[in-house]
């Protein structure tokens, strides 16, 4: 039986924010969501996760929880304390018990499997992950006696000599829960930050093993922002190239950001400072960028958007898009349709070898195959209190400044005159005009004054 325990109920003082530490994200997902993924690989009995600090945020962060069952540690008085409240309030307390820090987030399931195999095939009462850091600061320092760890001493406890330690406790356990809980009521928080320590337990139990691995950045605790930083990037430097040796180009991989989920195909070539997020599928043959942002979006072949936003939207094949473009949800751009700059596009369908090229903004609309929209068109969908739909036949001409006063049914090939208000349906192949007649005043001369 494996149980796991992911303790996130601390405040994360060291981050200096509002947001509960563990909810804040690498890579668009939070580290308690990373935490528990790698766990869930493992497939255990049962997940606790526990929550103190905001636990209500913290819980409903969690959205697909069906193994997981919250423990709430308040107030919240250190690791050994947060696991004295879940032997409480679990009433069997046997079988192996994974504990992880929340804050641990690179930690793969890999590593976590190693950890139970030396735990079982030792019979240990506790083991625990160690690596020698560089800069130890800020970790807990193991001690080793004999092939056995005899005890850690936190940061804040050690003394100068101890502090010279490079091994530490990377704040992934495996515990015989059974052994545990006879011991975890003897904690006590006689130390420095008057806590009470999870790692007081090692020195109470014997037979506690240290699985050593190398420091590869996994085993990253992150107290502060500049480590939260230091995990965004070498999650992202993983991600790119996992995606560069699959053939995508980074122009400058440093100033770009791509999400865990994307997907990219060959010979896409990503500009500077592009940003391609969420649940996005870029297909082979594209170039995207420079300054590009791209959120939950599918992008067709050989489609080039530059200095432009996308959001939630369908791009299909041999689209341009951009300089200065926003596509806002629920669009969906055709094959060989072109939307140029400084327009908006807005819940909007574009058939075929349509064309937006200028100033435009076109909201709530369904524009037909190889219509033109003249520079500076808009569709006014709003009349106050709600969105109304333009529908704009296929081979239509719209003239530059024309304003479609929504709800508007404009049949096929209609083209309508430049700066005209358009608030009737027409018909096919109508001319639509609404201006005034240019009057001519020949032979005028301005009065001087
Ligand atoms: C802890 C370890 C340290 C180890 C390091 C690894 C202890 C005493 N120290 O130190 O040996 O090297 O992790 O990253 O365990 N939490 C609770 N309830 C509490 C306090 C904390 O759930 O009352 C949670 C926090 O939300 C966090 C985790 O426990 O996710 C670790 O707490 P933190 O205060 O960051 O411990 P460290 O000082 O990093
Ligand atoms: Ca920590």
């Amino acid at each position: 039986m494996l149980s796991v325990a992911i303790l996130a109920a601390g405040k994360g003082t060291r981050m200096e924010s509002s947001l509960p530490k563990v909810l804040h994200k690498i890579s668009g997902k939070s580290l308690l969501q990373r935490v528990i993924d790698s766990c869930v690989e493992l497939n255990p009995d049962q997940i606790f996760v526990i929550t103190g600090h905001k636990s209500k945020e913290v819980q409903e962060s969690i959205t697909d929880n069906k193994k997981i069952q919250f423990v709430i540690q308040d107030p919240q008085s250190g690791t050994g304390h947060a696991i004295q409240v879940l032997c409480k309030a679990v009433k069997k307390n046997e079988g192996k018990l994974l504990v992880l820090n929340g804050d641990v987030p690179l930690i793969k399931p890999e590593t976590l499997n190693k950890l139970i195999n030396l735990h079982d095939s030792k019979n240990a009462n506790v083991s625990l992950i160690t690596t020698k850091k560089k800069n130890p600061y800020g970790y807990g320092r193991v001690f080793l006696k004999g092939d056995f760890i005899e005890r850690i001493v936190e940061e804040k406890d050690c003394n100068d000599l101890e502090k010279e330690n490079p091994l530490i406790n990377a704040g992934v356990y495996c515990f015989n829960w059974g052994k545990l809980s006879e011991i975890i009521n003897t904690l006590r928080s006689n130390n420095n930050q008057k806590e009470i320590y999870l790692t007081d337990t090692i020195s109470l139990l014997n037979n506690s093993l240290s699985l050593e691995i190398e420091d590869n950045g996994e085993l990253q605790g992150i107290n502060n922002r500049i480590q939260l930083s230091e995990c965004e990037e070498s999650v992202q430097n993983s991600i790119k190239e996992k995606h560069m040796l699959n053939g995508v180009t980074f122009i400058n991989k440093a100033s770009c950001s791509i999400s865990e989920e994307a997907e990219i195909g060959k010979d896409v070539v990503i500009e500077a400072n592009t940003h391609i997020r969420g649940n996005t599928k870029i297909n082979s043959h594209c170039t995207i960028g420079p300054n590009t942002f791209i959120e939950n979006s599918n992008v067709g072949l050989h489609c080039e958007i530059s200095n432009s936003t996308v959001y939630d939207s369908q791009i299909i094949d041999h689209i341009k898009i951009g300089p200065f473009s926003h596509i806002r949800p629920n669009s969906k751009i055709s094959s060989f349709s072109k939307i140029g700059n400084f327009v908006e596009i807005k819940n909007s369908q574009l058939e075929e070898k349509s064309k937006v090229n200028h100033l435009s903004y076109i909201g709530d609309s369904i524009i037909g195959r190889s219509t033109n929209i003249g520079a500076g068109t808009i569709t006014a969908n709003f009349d106050g209190q709600k969105k109304h739909q333009t529908k704009i036949g296929k081979n239509s001409n719209i003239g530059a400044n024309t304003v479609f006063v929504a709800p508007i049914n404009l049949g096929e090939s209609v083209t309508t005159g430049a700066g005209s208000v358009i608030t009737k349906d027409s018909k096919d192949n109508t001319l639509a005009i609404s201006r005034t007649k240019q009057v001519n005043v020949e032979n005028w001369e301005k009065k001087k004054s």
